[in-house]
């Protein structure tokens, strides 16, 4: 590595070469003793080290000299490299140089000619220790910046991070806030798509029913009437032979058993009419999915309903075995309810493939506190994997094709049950089938005061 450099300037040649030896004696190992005998020289070598990037701790320059004087030198020096420390050495102390180098040459000292070894050696010594010193703390105040500014640039990096990291959470929440709302739009049109078809297979078969019922109604009818005109046309003169007439029509068309077929004909097409009459009371229930009025229900009425609207789905396949307990009426959102009721069976009927039974199971949990009612809705199909168990209630999971599911069917339920202060437990085992079990307390109102 090159030595830094330390200057000396005088014209007494003697006086340069007694400087230059007690330089080298004492610091020649490190540092390479320049000399010369004028201030212009002086300049030039100077410049000469600086322009080869060779560090100058130091330089000594007389003060009285032919050309350039000491302290114009150093003035030089100190514009040229403000770090560079300047000893003055001086025989006629001149108050003015001296002060001209303090104020603009960044004079580290001024020594009177001629000098004592010891105090020369010393005041260099110090002055060397000083530049490296001033050095050191600028380095490392540089340094120091240097980190202040990587750590204003992390903070601004994090701050900016943070900050994208809230506007993605708040675009997530004002999108999830959309989708809770959306989603129930969404699978109400799904459901009510998935019921239409059904309704409409529904009120075909008793309206066909009533319309073939009609027909036949309206044949009888006329015989009917053929007899009654038959007795209409009853006269004094031709009783006998009117009466015998009728009598043979009656043969003819088989009256009593006309009649009695009237009679099984108009019960027949009532009941048609009754049953059209549910099936649009079950739809009005569900067209009224929005509402979000507590009242209080028969739970078996509103699986009924559901079961109904489902049943072009499940028809001829599976079997529904129903075991109802004798409950009492209960304190929720019905609509709402008819929904969680229709998703967990349409799962259950989309899981059996071929044919299988679905167990409707409800029961009063009288031992519990709050009371509460169970709605066990357990089916044969190809039942749910440990790996997936855990995921079926996350918005839009879904192991369904697309089209087929949109995966949000047990996250509504789910939230609707926990509306009504209930929970939803699933048993499930792959290959065998799964059981949905709702729990619901008798009165949500009640807990709801008593929760505030
Ligand atoms: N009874 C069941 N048997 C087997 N797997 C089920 C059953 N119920 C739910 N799953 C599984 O849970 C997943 C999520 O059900 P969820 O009802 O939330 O959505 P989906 O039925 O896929 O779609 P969507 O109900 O929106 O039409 C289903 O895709 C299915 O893998
Ligand atoms: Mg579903």
């Amino acid at each position: 590595m090159t030595k830094p450099v330390i200057i000396c300037v005088d014209d007494e040649l003697f006086v340069l070469a007694g400087l230059e030896k007690q330089l080298k004696y004492q610091f020649g190992k490190q540092y390479k003793i320049e000399t010369t005998s004028s201030g212009n020289e002086a300049l030039e070598i100077f410049k000469h080290y600086q322009k080869s990037q060779i560090e100058i701790p130091l330089m000594i320059a007389d003060q009285v000299m032919p050309g350039m004087q000491g302290d114009e030198l150093l003035i030089e020096i100190h514009t040229m490299a403000p770090d560079t420390l300047t000893i003055l050495l001086t025989g006629l102390a001149s108050a003015e140089a001296v002060g001209n180098a303090v104020n603009f040459a960044n004079l580290y000292r001024f020594i009177a000619k001629p000098w004592y070894r010891e105090d020369l050696l010393l005041t260099v010594k110090e002055a060397l220790t000083h530049y490296f010193q001033k050095k050191t703390i600028k380095s490392q105040e540089l340094e120091l910046r240097r980190m202040n500014e990587l750590l204003e640039e992390k903070v601004r990096k994090r701050t900016a991070e943070v900050l994208r990291q809230k506007t993605e959470l708040q675009d997530t929440l004002e999108n999830l806030k959309q989708t809770q709302s959306k989603p129930l739009e969404s699978e109400k049109m799904a459901s009510l798509g998935l019921l239409t078809a059904g309704i409409a297979h529904e009120i075909n078969n008793p309206v066909n029913y009533i319309y073939a019922g009609i027909d036949s109604l309206k044949e009888d009818l006329r015989d009917v009437f053929e007899v009654i005109k038959g007795y209409e046309q009853i006269t004094a003169q031709n009783v006998n032979e009117a009466l015998e007439n009728i009598r043979s029509l009656k043969e003819e068309v088989a009256f009593d058993e006309l009649i009695t077929e009237v009679h099984e004909l108009t019960s027949s097409i009532k009941r048609g009419a009754e049953r059209t009459a549910e099936i649009v009371k079950g739809l009005r229930t569900f067209s009224h999915l929005d509402k979000d009025i507590l009242e209080t229900a028969d739970i078996y009425e509103n699986l009924e309903t559901t079961l109904i609207m489902l049943r072009s789905q499940y028809k001829n396949r599976i079997q529904i075995v129903k075991s109802y307990a004798d409950l009492p009426l209960i304190e929720c959102y019905p609509h709402k309810l008819n929904q969680v009721f229709m998703n967990i069976l349409v799962n259950a009927i989309q899981a059996i493939t071929d044919k299988g039974v679905i167990h409707i199971t409800t029961s009063l949990l009288s031992d519990k506190t709050p009371q509460t009612v169970s709605i066990e809705i357990r089916d044969t199909g190809h039942g749910i994997s440990d790996k997936i168990r855990s995921k079926i209630f996350d918005p839009f999971f879904t192991t369904k094709d697309v089209g087929q599911g949109t995966g949000l069917g047990l996250s509504i339920s789910f939230s609707i049950i926990e509306k009504h202060r209930g929970s939803i437990a699933v048993t499930t085992r792959q290959g065998e089938g799964t059981a949905f079990t709702i729990y619901l307390p008798l009165h949500t109102k009640e807990l709801k005061n008593a929760k505030h």
